[in-house]
């Protein structure tokens, strides 16, 4: 017998996951308008781990959130690739569509857990598939709960956790429903490093063997040295594309960034990526 969490191996792992064409995403009118994003182009790889770092205010949620569907654009195109290869382009949906699409197809892990408190462990990890009408499939369940190390507090309610524990839950509630994508925004942001560490090991796990595709937006370095590639991003452009990275290697490129969080020149790392060219014009 071919159980979903062995079938899921099968999954396509290579190819485009999502995509960003020319995003452009402004808050505000007028003299107080920001520009988080400008003309952003973007391709992330089914099957790979993609960290997205930068200077603060430099628009990593923001892509995230455009990205996941969870923020509108102001121009520009986003598409999110199923497992079969067919595109869906969020920046045309209708808000139902677009919503049963992050539900049905689309995972999330925020630095704040955002777990419901009356409910326990368990229920807050099966809520978005218990939501959806789904059920979940027990084999693959129970090995995310194993590997996030909750076996034992299953019946804990959030108020009873760590701060890890707690963020271990989020994370297999993420996993739990075998999403085309995984979002993260800072997931280990609150964690210890222990924590942190066991938390991003299992996210490489499910990267290396299931196949899962996963975006997160770091400040750690360390945390970034997870990932098969770091995006850098300046003043709402991305300025770099690090493939095989290393805690050195990140570090040493934000160090480039001056005190504002400006991109002060070409990268050191290979070309620029797309956006990089139009950043050195300005
Ligand atoms: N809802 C909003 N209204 C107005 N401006 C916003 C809003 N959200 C973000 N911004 C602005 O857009 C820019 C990018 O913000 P964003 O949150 O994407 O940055 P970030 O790279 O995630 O920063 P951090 O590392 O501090 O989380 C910032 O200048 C921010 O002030
Ligand atoms: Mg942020």
């Amino acid at each position: 017998m071919t159980t979903a969490a062995q079938a899921a191996v099968t999954y396509r792992t290579v190819g485009t996951a999502a995509r960003a064409q020319a995003v452009t995403k402004r808050y505000g009118q007028g003299e107080t308008a920001v520009t988080a994003l400008d003309q952003v182009d973007v391709d992330i790889e089914r099957g790979r781990f993609t960290a997205i770092m930068g200077p603060s205010g430099s628009g990593k949620s923001t892509l995230m959130h455009c990205l996941a569907g969870l923020d509108s654009v102001s121009s520009g195109k986003i598409w999110i690739y199923g497992r079969d290869g067919v595109a869906s382009e969020l920046t045309s949906m209708k808000d139902k569509q677009l919503t049963n699409l992050r539900r049905d197809r689309i995972g999330f892990i925020f630095q704040a857990f955002n777990l419901l408190p009356t409910l326990n462990a368990v229920e807050n990890i099966t809520l978005p598939m218990d939501i959806a009408g789904r059920k979940p499939n027990k084999a693959w369940l129970d090995r995310v709960i194993g590997t996030v190390g909750l076996a034992d507090r299953l019946k804990h309610r959030p108020s009873e956790l760590s701060g890890g524990q707690q963020q271990r839950v989020a994370v297999a509630r993420a996993l739990a429903g075998q999403p085309e994508i995984i979002f993260g925004d800072e997931p280990t942001g609150n964690l210890d490093s222990r924590s942190g560490a066991e938390v991003l090991g299992f996210l490489r796990r499910s990267v290396d063997e299931l196949g899962q595709t996963f975006v997160m937006v770091t400040h750690d370095p360390s945390a970034a040295a997870y990932a098969d590639r770091v995006l850098f991003l300046a003043d709402g452009r991305i300025v770099d594309d690090m493939t095989a990275p290393s805690a050195d290697k990140v570090l040493d490129r934000m160090r480039q960034f001056d005190l504002h969080g400006h991109n002060p020149g070409p990268s050191s790392y290979g070309h620029d990526a797309r956006g990089g060219d139009a950043a050195a014009q300005r």
